[in-house]
């Protein structure tokens, strides 16, 4: 049997990259993982556990017992106790906890356990920032988006209130994001062979279709 093939999507928050490593996978007929969601399942699960907040390392790791990956046509998706919960792992709540669980190192074990064992058997499209370079540092084809800080703010506008921001708006949303890029910073670092690709005067379909071709060209079929 042929050696699974792996696709990495790293970059900052709001770069495009969940979407974007959906579509490709879509498009190749590989499976998508979301390495945030993961993330975000295991703070979710922490929340559940203990909504105050105290948490350390083992209590969060015992928490995430309930978190299961399942197989749908072009993803595998975070369920929590057997349940689909993303609003709950998108939720306001847990996005403001995420980046203090996943500087758990334990936790970065887990989440990277839970990608290795989907890649060894799968062809997969893993979007994060931290996969080309620590968790799949062999795969076949790594990406890293890049988007200027506004033009990601208006996009995370565009996708939260399904219209335009407003100037004061996109000030407020870009000054969050920059907030997050800090908190995020030191795992989010391209793999020294990535292709960096600027994403900001590309639509989506060309994203799409750029890292599509690259696969292609690295030898990658449906
Ligand atoms: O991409 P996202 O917003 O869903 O990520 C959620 C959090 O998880 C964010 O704080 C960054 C962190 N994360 C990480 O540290 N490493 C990854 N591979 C993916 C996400």
């Amino acid at each position: 049997m042929r050696e699974p093939f792996a696709i990495t999507i790293d970059g900052p928050a709001a770069s495009g990259k969940t979407s974007t490593a959906y579509q490709v996978a879509e498009a190749l007929g590989f499976h998508h993982v979301d390495s945030g969601a993961l993330y975000r399942a295991a703070t979710a699960a922490a929340l559940r556990a203990n909504p105050a907040g105290n948490w350390n390392e083992p209590a969060v790791l015992v928490a995430a017992r309930i978190v299961e990956m399942e197989a749908r046509k072009a993803s595998f998706c975070p369920l929590l106790a057997g349940e689909d919960a993303e609003g709950e792992i998108r939720g306001e709540a847990v996005t403001a906890k995420v980046s203090a669980i996943a500087k758990m190192s334990g936790v970065r074990d887990w989440v990277n356990a839970q990608v290795r064992d989907l890649a060894d058997l799968h062809d997969v499209v893993v979007d994060g920032r931290d996969i080309g370079t620590v968790v799949l540092p062999n795969a076949r084809v790594k990406v890293f988006l890049l988007a200027e800080a506004r033009e990601r703010a208006r996009r995370r506008l565009l996708q939260r209130l399904g219209r335009e921001g407003t100037d004061s708006e996109l000030d407020e949303e870009a000054a969050k994001l920059a907030q997050r890029d800090a908190l995020d910073a030191v795992q989010t670092v391209p793999a020294p062979d990535a292709i960096m690709l600027d994403t900001t005067d590309m639509s989506q379909a060309e994203q799409v279709r750029q890292i599509i071709d690259l696969a292609r060209a690295a030898g990658a079929s449906e």
